[in-house]
């Protein structure tokens, strides 16, 4: 198939890659003439384990392109894709300007037929919108399938998410082109869920908002082992095993970040009550999740009693692991809230310092090593659970802290082995 994927983040750019791995002619493009020149030497924008490998394999095979030339990119597809960004507006919803300027694109650059795939997360009815949009633009002679196709990968996994993924969700009025872009992803041996487009398009704030309430629930039980004395890892273990619930997303901690839970659970709000109705879940999870990023700051002040003048180790400012991406991160209203009480906070992340310094407050300090981080540190603030930072935490903090204190917002270490070490530890909803 000859493919062009418009925009090129997260979800475009893997998305193009993958589809050239599995054999199709894919163009990519961004209106960013810079980001283009890197890419087609095989430079990825994002940071994505594997992802810099796949691309410069497939330019070379001569079947993954770059381009800013929207007629070059677009004139003669057989499937466009549509993965621009929809950030969100300041009352919670998504802003759609990006994507009727794709579809305006699209309408102008066409000369045959061609079927519009659009992967970026949209409300509902966004879809139809866009064909009308495409349709009462159209001068030529030509005919245009519009399918909704949410996608599910997650940041740090993304390759692997689209290669074994647990369903490709397929919503369409038009059976025929469902069934080609069932046949274009038949390589990746996913199984497809074929639907209607309202459904495709709920699916993906479903999805979200469900695992956002998961983690919200479990960092609500972790809020009452906290007082009870009971552990809530252990909890979650006991839950888990019980099919109905299933282990995943019952890790507590200082609650969920990135681009994509926040701003879709508020959209879906959005959504919801432009209908009149009051989604009490989704708000709720919203609400424990705001109240869990500022979690570790109130313990450590019960522990300090303030926390003027602190030297305080912040470990870890990306969302989760594995990404550079510091969108949304619990490092955000930390951060904030830790030079609201005069702490001096010297940062360290094994990826995400670059973009940190474009959100975090510039009075932070970072340093160029865990080791510099925790050099005669009060205490330690532990976010992130990368593998660089765990591995060694426990033996560098007893090595360099004034004293060993660490607050852990993802609970990485067992009690048994910080106690053997005399460790001052506090984690998320489990016995000090
Ligand atoms: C999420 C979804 O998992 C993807 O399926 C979806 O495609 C994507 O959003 C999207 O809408 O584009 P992502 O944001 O990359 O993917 O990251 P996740 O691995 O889901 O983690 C999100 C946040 O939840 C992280 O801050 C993580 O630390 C937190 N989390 C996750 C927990 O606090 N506890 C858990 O048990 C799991």
């Amino acid at each position: 198939m000859n493919i062009s994927v418009l925009g090129t983040g997260y979800v475009g750019l893997v998305t193009g890659v993958c589809l050239s791995e599995i054999g199709h002619d894919v163009t990519c493009i961004d209106i960013d003439q810079d980001k283009i020149n890197k890419m087609s030497v095989g430079i990825s924008p994002i940071f994505e384990p594997g992802l810099n490998e796949l691309m410069l394999t497939n330019i070379n095979k001569g079947r993954l392109h770059f381009t800013a030339d929207h007629h070059q990119g677009l004139a003669d597809k057989d499937i466009i894709y549509i993965a621009v960004e929809t950030p969100q507006k300041e009352d919670g919803s998504a802003d759609l300007r990006f994507i009727v300027r794709a579809a305006k694109d699209i309408v102008c650059h066409i000369k045959k037929d061609v079927i519009v795939v659009i992967k970026s997360t949209v409300p509902v009815g966004t879809n139809k919108f866009i064909k009308e949009l495409i349709l009462d633009n159209l001068t030529k002679d030509i005919k245009v399938d519009i399918i909704s196709n949410p996608e599910f990968l997650r940041e740090g996994s993304a390759i692997n998410d689209t290669f074994y993924g647990d369903r490709i969700v397929i919503g369409s009025e038009n059976e025929s082109a469902a069934s080609i872009l069932e046949e274009v992803y038949k390589p990746f041996r996913v199984p497809v869920f074929k639907t209607d487009i309202y459904s495709a398009e709920m699916i993906k704030y479903a999805s979200n908002a469900f695992l956002a309430a998961k983690i919200s629930f479990i960092n609500e039980m972790a809020h009452i082992c906290d007082k009870v004395g009971a552990n809530i890892d252990d909890v979650a273990k006991g839950m888990g095993q019980d099919k109905r619930i299933g282990p995943d997303f019952l890790s507590a901690g200082i609650g969920y970040g990135g681009s994509c839970f926040p701003k879709d659970t508020q959209a879906l709000v959005k959504m919801a009550e432009d209908i009149q109705y009051k989604p009490i879940i989704t708000k709720a999870a919203i609400e424990v999740n705001e109240c869990q990023q500022t979690l570790l700051v109130e313990k450590a002040k019960k522990y300090f009693g303030n926390l003027l003048g602190k030297r305080l180790a912040l470990l870890g400012l990306t969302y989760k692991p594995n990404t550079d991406d510091v969108r949304g991160s619990p490092a955000i209203p930390i951060s904030k809230q830790l030079l609201k009480e005069s702490a001096e906070i010297i940062a360290y992340d094994p990826a995400g310092i670059g973009k940190a310094r474009t959100i975090l407050p510039s009075r932070i300090q970072y340093a160029g090593s865990l080791d510099e981080a925790l050099l005669n540190a009060d205490l330690a603030f532990l976010l992130t659970e990368w593998n660089e930072v765990t591995g060694s935490l426990l033996r560098k903090a007893c090595q360099l802290m004034k004293e060993p204190i660490i607050f852990d917002g993802r609970n990485c270490f067992s009690l048994d082995e910080v106690r053997k070490l005399n460790i001052e530890y506090h984690s998320i909803g489990r016995p000090p």
